[in-house]
């Protein structure tokens, strides 16, 4: 009998979006076989972020609708699956929780399911390379004090609609893994920078304002601390767990740059003097907008479970990484625009959906 053909693709959920299509260029470069995206092009997702290469291949789908979802897997086969597919900003989570529980757990379940029947047909060194990569955040952790980093040990203690359903996709997929043998790694990362994120996140949304000469709205005294992982970096560390990873090992990547969401506005401020002169001071711009609800204090990430287990460590230097973000938007004022569009820059998660003390915008990071 003929050997059956060794699948070579990966499955990359979410591959349209700012951090999936980061792993999606990473794996191109990592990886021979096809790389095929399932995303449903949400606002969040483009045909634009995707590398113009034949072994990128867009499936338009939703990731909570199982035939979609089957169909996917019976027609590339992936030797992996990387899961990023999500509804991912905290304050769209205030303003519309439903959208987020149907995308990131009833969506994780039903590509767990699909990924369960397809592991079971695999045989052999293809059933045993296999890896689903669940991707999450560190937020499904909670608020930390001034002390202390997350680690896989770490209690679950989500507190926003957003990180409760990614809370629920992580025990779905540990449940996969232990009940079902579904080789299953489960990554958290704190919050990531770079290209191609939507402006509606911190960092773009203070760089596109800052250059109309719009006020910079900071949530609170902007005293909150995160921990900036770049994207590359991130995306580095994600194959490296799709291709290394132990089956049911958690990792966790942070960019070990704890920094106020302040500190980061007037970095951004100090880049954007340099290459806007006319524009300058642009810390003239920040006000102080009234705190998002339930605002986590500090996140920050103890990542020796992904150095010891994959030999991972950031490579880029917060400010660094910074300036070549900032660079990146000034040059692709085209890309903003079709995310931008009619609506503008507009604040949102305030409950209520008013009062918010002052100037729009989304002070806070994730
Ligand atoms: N951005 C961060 O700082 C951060 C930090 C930690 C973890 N994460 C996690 O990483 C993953 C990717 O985050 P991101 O920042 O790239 O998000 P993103 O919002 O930029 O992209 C999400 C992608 O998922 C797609 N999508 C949304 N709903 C879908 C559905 N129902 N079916 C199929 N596709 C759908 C969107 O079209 C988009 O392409 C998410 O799971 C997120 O929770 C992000």
């Amino acid at each position: 009998m003929p050997n059956a053909p060794q699948p070579t693709s990966t499955l990359v959920t979410g591959g349209a979006g700012f951090i999936g299509s980061a792993v999606v260029r990473e794996l191109l470069r990592r990886t021979d076989g096809p790389v095929v995206v399932l995303d449903a092009l949400t606002y969040a997702g483009g045909r634009d972020n995707l590398p113009d290469d034949p072994r990128v291949v867009l499936v338009e789908a939703d990731v909570a609708d199982p035939a979609a979802v089957a169909h996917a897997f019976a027609a590339h086969a992936p030797a992996r699956v990387l899961h990023l597919a999500a509804e991912s900003h905290v304050d769209r989570s205030i303003d519309g929780p439903l959208a987020f529980v149907r995308t990131n757990v009833v969506g994780t379940a039903t590509l767990l399911e699909a990924a369960r029947a397809h592991h079971a047909g695999l045989e052999g060194a293809p059933r045993r390379a296999f890896r689903f990569v669940h991707v999450s955040t560190d937020e499904v952790f909670g608020s930390l004090g001034d002390e202390g980093a997350f680690t896989p040990a770490s209690p679950y203690d989500p507190r926003s609609p957003y990180s409760a359903s990614k809370a629920g996709s992580d025990h779905l997929a540990r449940a996969w893994q232990h009940t079902f043998g579904l080789p299953v790694v489960v990554t958290n990362c704190s919050n990531n920078y770079g290209p191609r994120q939507h402006p509606e996140k911190l960092i773009p949304h203070m760089v596109l304002r800052a250059l109309a000469g719009d006020p910079l709205p900071v949530y609170g005294r902007g005293l909150n601390v995160r921990d900036w992982l770049h994207v590359d970096d991130h995306a580095r560390g994600l194959v490296d767990a799709a291709l290394h990873g132990a089956p049911g090992a958690t990792y966790l990547f942070g960019g070990g740059a704890e920094r106020t969401n302040l500190d980061v506005v007037r970095t951004l401020c100090a880049l954007l003097d340099d290459r806007q002169p006319e524009g300058a001071p642009h810390e003239e711009l920040v006000a102080f907008v009234t705190d998002r609800p339930g605002h986590d204090h500090r996140y920050a990430i103890d990542a020796s479970s992904a150095k010891a287990g994959l030999g991972w460590a950031p490579a880029r230097t917060f400010e660094e990484g910074l300036a070549e973000t900032v660079d990146w938007y000034l040059a692709h004022a085209d890309w903003v625009r079709r995310r931008v569009g009619a609506e503008g820059l507009r604040r949102l998660g305030t409950v209520g959906g008013g009062a918010s003390g002052g100037a729009s915008g989304a002070g806070g990071a994730a």
